[in-house]
């Protein structure tokens, strides 16, 4: 990646929870381009289902020229209540019609999804502390082009006049051996075990994946490989999660074990996440619109704002300041401050809204240490 001065970043708001989000990303994003003498061009454009509503699609063709000549793409959730989201066609509702299309439109195949609560925050996880000990640090790779969501769908009636569907999980090695070389240079970089989360028990998809695993784990010689069924792994995920560091698998099994990682941390508004394609990336909270608390200023946007982070280290070369960024968030917590999500009756903690903790994560990046080389 070539460091320059000038960045065009596209911000697509999405839904629900997602403009409050994206306002705390900006403020900070702002603050970025101020301590360090660059120039970030931000430019808001409609995607998800209030696009559908105002410009007749949840991607539209503006938003995908944006998208095409930004450096990054910061994304906010999208997506609709059960009941309203019946207001959208199936085929038009933005998860189908928008976020799928842009995964596969940059072919971003590898999302980052760190489950981590540093020492300071392990109070928030519904878990013991026998369990957890001083905190959860792992990383979820999730390949995030292929499988179920992306293989040939068919629906009909039968010969007995039975409506039906057929979905179909389709990988091919290659596809398989982008994601897995991925996960293991970055176990190669951390604690050097590496556990593959798979169920070829069952499924011939990972039957081959675990092929393709063996092949590549002769290049990686120091990678310690654990192999776990993903049913296993959900249990241990909340018996033992300190055994993990490094867990990549496909795409179906990373969503739901992603969020379950949310679980464990205490609020799925402590995931942020990055998908990452060989040409180009976007960032974006784990988690959806929420529904239930939009437009009441109590979002956590610690997924927004820590996805910004990970933009600043992966698109933009930025490694010190996206640590200064993280550790503005922790201080905010650490003084003992947290939305709603977190600061649960009689926790100890205050309770802030969304704006507030914006605000102070920007107060405090503000007096971390220039970077400016
Ligand atoms: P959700 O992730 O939106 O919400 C689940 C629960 O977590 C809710 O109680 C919500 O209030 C809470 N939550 C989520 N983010 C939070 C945050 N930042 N701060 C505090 N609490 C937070 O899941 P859902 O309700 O199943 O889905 C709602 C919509 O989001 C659906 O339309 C779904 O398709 C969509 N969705 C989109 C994405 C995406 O854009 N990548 C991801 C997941 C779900
Ligand atoms: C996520 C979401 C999406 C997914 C949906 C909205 C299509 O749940 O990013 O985790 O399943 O990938
Ligand atoms: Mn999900």
């Amino acid at each position: 990646m070539s460091k320059k001065n000038s960045y065009k970043i596209a911000l697509l708001d999405g839904d629900g929870i997602g403009p409050e989000l994206m306002n705390e990303a900006v403020k900070v994003l702002d603050l970025v381009e101020a301590r360090n003498n660059i120039k970030l061009e931000l430019i808001h454009t409609p995607f998800g289902a209030q696009a559908y509503f105002d410009c007749g699609h949840p991607f539209p063709e503006q938003t995908k020229q944006i998208c095409d000549d930004a450096d990054a793409i910061i994304k906010g959730p999208i997506g609709l209540s059960h009941e309203a989201s019946q207001k959208i066609p199936v085929d038009m509702q933005p998860e189908r019609a928008a976020l799928l299309p842009l995964r596969r439109r940059y072919d971003t195949y590898a999302n980052f999804r760190p489950v981590s609560l540093p020492p300071g925050l392990a109070h928030f996880s519904p878990l013991k502390k026998s369990v957890i000990g001083d905190g959860i640090d792992m990383i979820m790779i999730r390949e995030l082009v292929g499988g179920v969501y992306f293989g040939n769908k068919e629906t009909g009636v039968n010969d007995q006049g039975l409506r039906y569907v057929v979905e179909t999980l389709e990988y091919d090695e290659e596809q398989i051996r982008r994601i897995l070389k991925v996960a293991f240079n970055v176990a190669q970089g951390r604690k050097k075990v590496l556990h593959n989360i798979h169920k070829s028990n069952v499924l011939k998809s990972s039957v081959l994946w675990n092929e393709v695993l063996s092949e590549v784990a002769k290049d990686y010689p120091d990678v310690e490989v654990r192999h776990l069924l993903v049913d296993a792994a959900a249990t241990l995920l909340c018996l033992n999660p300190s055994q993990f560091d490094v867990m990549v698998m496909e795409n179906m099994f990373g969503d739901i074990l992603s969020d379950q990682g949310g679980g464990i941390l205490g609020s799925l508004g402590l995931m942020p996440s990055a998908c990452l394609g060989d040409q180009k990336a976007y960032y974006e909270p784990s988690h959806g619109s929420a529904p239930d608390i939009a437009g009441k200023n109590i979002a956590n946007p610690y997924s927004m704002i820590g996805s910004v982070a990970m933009m600043l280290e992966y698109s933009l070369g930025m490694a010190a300041e996206s640590k200064n960024v993280w550790q503005a968030m922790q201080s905010v917590f650490a003084q003992g401050y947290s939305t709603p999500d977190l600061s649960k009756p009689g926790s100890n903690v205050t309770m802030i809204k969304t704006n507030e903790f914006g605000d102070r994560v920007t107060d405090a990046l503000a007096k971390a240490p220039s970077t400016v080389d």
